[in-house]
């Protein structure tokens, strides 16, 4: 199928976001909040097979030296079909001007990244705002 892909924020149907975020495992987000979310970022892009959205990816960004890609989700039904991967390359694209690109990979996804040219770093830190970001994300654990 023929995936078509956009970078505009415009008849984006908000309630589906929400739904591809459940599917992946990323628990209920509020439409409303998500919207303000991507209202916010940087640079945004949807894939899109006909009229049914089936990924998205977003950056956050600091105008000049550091860019995040975060939110990079494929509905599990289109994924392994290059969605992702597709959607990766314009976001670093989108980021080539800052001197630093960085993301954090969602469980299961280091090896999908490392495929993609990403290195991990060794010395990022998170300051754990649950329990459950130290068990997902610390390596002391
Ligand atoms: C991670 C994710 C975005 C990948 O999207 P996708 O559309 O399935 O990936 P693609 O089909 O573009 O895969 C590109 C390549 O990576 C490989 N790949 C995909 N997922 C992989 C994984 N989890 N681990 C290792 N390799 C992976 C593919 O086999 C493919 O390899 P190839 O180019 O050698 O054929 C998608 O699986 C997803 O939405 N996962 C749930 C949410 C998530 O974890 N997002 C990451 C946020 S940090």
């Amino acid at each position: 199928m023929n995936i078509e892909y956009s970078n505009t924020l415009e008849e984006v149907p908000w309630d589906r976001v929400s739904y591809l975020f459940e599917q992946v495992g990323w628990g209920a987000r509020s439409p409303d909040k998500i919207e303000r979310a991507f209202q916010s970022s940087s640079f945004v892009r949807f894939a899109y097979a006909g009229n049914e959205l089936v990924g998205f990816g977003r950056t956050v960004d600091d105008g000049v030296y550091y860019g995040w890609i975060v939110d990079l989700v494929v509905l599990p039904s289109f994924q392994r079909r290059g969605i992702g991967k597709h959607i990766l390359r314009e976001l670093e694209s989108d980021l080539s001007p800052f001197i630093t690109t960085m993301l954090v990979a969602a469980q299961g996804a280091s090896g999908f990244y490392e495929n993609q040219g990403w290195y991990k770093q060794r010395s990022a830190y998170i300051y754990p705002r649950s329990e459950r970001q130290i068990d997902v994300f610390s390596e002391r654990r």
